[in-house]
């Protein structure tokens, strides 16, 4: 018998990101190009093999791969969370009086100034950082580097400390940087000695970090400046957006056109070999890898980035509407069944073993986001799940990278023995043209959810039965409406009832005719459909035999509200209302136990419906 639904089991079905990140790390691992940075003696003892990739999302989940806890220092990647700082510490526009944030196109540490202006042209080339780094308040610089490092520790969610030796390395080889904080006292940038900014500046790029802490400071200005796993705001939410944009167009010096063409998110690199990058609203990208190009960025670092940004859809000009709202509700079948109303034994099992198949109901857009949610919730849960639907009829735009994460945890998902099911409307081209495409396992779509959910329960069945276990046929002893019958009351019903039989697409009982009779179906199977409005049909159940149906108007003297229809060869018994009320009179014991096995069934299907509606407003 399966697990119980309350254990939280390892999963099973592996993450398709997970193997993506894999594979990607992989491919990227063998480009061997690019010199570590030894303009800072210590930053020389890096080994060039150390290659780490982390994504972490808005919502905390942090998917890493290769040397992801590799200590390192922050270099100028701490260049965007000071200007924060400064910019939270005297505002907008003292910050904007001392630093522009016009692109340069220079080299990070070009020793220029705006011709026009006479500032640095922005914070994240070292003019301007030296300068931000100058607007940090506190009354001592200890005071100052303190609460540095503790606004960077906010952004990774752990205490973060100085490197003393690369920053002794830095401070006593560092002439280039001392030049240019002279320069910046000069033009009166600096108006104080520029030693205690300098000596800032190079403390704030020995802070150590590792690729997860990056990940992390990028997925809380993702996330609007709230750290994602501890829920601690690193930086009011109205900074973000100046911070984002001096990193679109700043962040990768002179290479920051190409970046934006080629990879579309703001970023900022390190001369430590880090790059991180931010997908607002999405998430929060690392890559750490010392070996640098020409520009001073990680040679490995832009591959990945290029790469994550084309095969995953992250492009910031990628328009996304709504992005995490993509699953709308998630629920099994026991809670939610098909329309085929199953016998006693069959529901029995179904309430057992439903818990092992889900549905996922997506809207919205589907970009990256919106389908590692998902993709997320399903591995999470692969341990105790046999079938996983996944409904996209309310997607609105299905992206590239959601239909290769979904098509990819299919095949991953079957090779555990287990089925992930589409449902879809037909009108997601991106999906419709992917299910197309030659995939070694075309995937399993049904255009509604409630002949999926059916297809489900038939494969729970046969999992766990050996097949389904409807009766092709019961006599009226087993039937439902006989429960309780002693000998002689069934010798006697079986003298009242009339026996008819129809052929495999019959009406058996037509909307708005006069309801007279009550049907027992003692064989084949019936569906009873009604109309909408717009004259389209709806199956309300599909019914075997056993069951009792057409007693609801029969009893209430009502005209029929629905279709019933012969699926296959189909045997009933008729029990007429006059027949009933007749004998009634001479036989109320018999009379009493046809009510009760009536009501019981009434109230069967009452009690299915508020489980239904139970289900489907647990919204997740
Ligand atoms: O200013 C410097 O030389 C370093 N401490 C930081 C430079 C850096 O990381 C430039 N980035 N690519």
């Amino acid at each position: 018998m399966p697990p119980s639904a309350t254990t939280t089991l390892k999963a099973t079905v592996s993450s398709p990101i997970e193997d993506y990140l894999e594979a990607l790390h992989a491919d990227c691992a063998g480009n061997d190009a690019g010199e570590v940075a030894s303009y800072i003696p210590e930053l020389a003892r890096a080994d060039r093999e150390w290659f780490g990739i982390c994504v972490a999302t808005v919502d905390g989940r942090v998917y890493e791969v290769g040397d992801t806890r590799q200590g390192f220092t922050i270099q100028s990647i701490s260049k965007p969370f000071t200007y924060a700082l400064a910019l939270e510490d005297v505002g907008r526009h003292e910050v904007g009086e001392k630093v522009g944030v016009e692109p340069s196109g220079d080299a990070f540490n070009s020793i220029s100034l705006a011709p026009d202006t006479g500032r640095p042209l922005n914070p994240m080339i070292n003019a301007g950082a030296i300068t931000t780094s100058s607007l940090i308040a506190g009354t001592s610089p200890a005071e100052r580097l303190e609460r540095v490092v503790r606004t960077y520790s906010r952004y990774a969610g752990r205490e973060l400390s100085v490197d003393q030796r690369v920053f002794e390395s830095e401070r006593v080889t560092g002439h280039r940087n001392r030049a240019i904080g002279h320069m910046l006292r000069t033009f009166d940038i600096l108006t104080e000695d520029p030693n205690a900014a300098l000596d800032l500046y190079f403390s704030q790029c020995a802070v150590t970090v590792d690729c997860r802490d990056l990940s992390l400071m990028a997925a809380t200005l993702a996330n609007a400046g709230v750290n994602p796993v501890t829920g601690e705001r690193a930086v009011p939410a109205e900074f973000v957006a100046p911070v984002l944009s001096v990193m679109t167009t700043c962040g990768m010096y002179n290479a920051a056109g190409d970046w934006v063409d080629g990879v579309g998110m703001p970023a900022k690199s390190g001369v430590s070999g880090g790059i991180l990058a931010v997908l607002p609203g999405q998430l929060g990208v690392c890559v750490f890898s010392p070996p640098l190009d020409p520009q001073g960025n990680s040679v490995r670092g832009v591959r990945v980035c290029r790469r994550l940004s084309r095969d995953l859809g992250l492009h910031f000009l990628d328009v996304v509407r709504s992005s995490r709202s993509a699953l709308r509700a998630a629920y099994d079948i026991a809670g939610v069944p098909s329309k085929r109303w199953r016998s006693a034994a069959e529901r029995t099992l179904l309430d057992e073993v439903g818990s092992r198949a889900m549905v996922y109901e997506l809207h919205g857009d589907m970009q990256f986001a919106g389908a590692e949610l998902v993709v997320r919730a399903i591995v999470e849960r692969s341990a105790e799940l046999e079938v996983a639907v996944v409904d996209l009829r309310r997607a609105a735009e299905i992206g590239r990278a959601a239909v290769r994460l979904l098509l990819d945890l299919r095949e991953n998902t079957v090779a555990e023995d287990k089925e992930l099911v589409f449902v879809e409307a037909g009108t997601h081209e991106g999906f419709a043209r992917a299910v197309g495409q030659e995939r070694g396992l075309p995937p399993l779509v049904f255009g509604d959810l409630d002949p999926a959910i059916e297809w489900t329960e038939e494969h729970l069945l046969s999992t766990y039965r050996g097949g389904s276990v409807a009766p092709p046929a019961v006599g009226l002893a087993d039937h439902q409406m006989c429960q309780g019958l002693d000998e002689a009351s069934l010798a006697h019903l079986e003298g009242l009832l009339e026996r008819r039989s129809f052929a495999d697409g019959e009406t058996l009982v037509r909307t708005g005719d006069a309801a007279s009779e009550i049907f027992l179906l003692t064989s084949g199977e019936v569906t009873v459909t009604v109309h909408r409005h717009d004259g389209a049909p709806h199956r309300m159940a599909t019914l075997s035999a056993g069951m009792v149906f057409g007693e609801l108007a029969t009893i209430g003297r009502s005209v029929r509200s629905a279709d019933v229809t012969a699926e296959g060869a189909v045997e009933v018994r008729i029990l007429s209302t006059a027949t009933l009320d007749d004998r009634g009179h001479a036989r109320p014991a018999l009379q009493a136990a046809l009510v009760r096995n009536m009501l019981r069934g009434a109230y069967e299907h009452v009690e299915r419906m508020t489980r239904e509606v139970a289900s489907l407003t647990r919204v997740t």
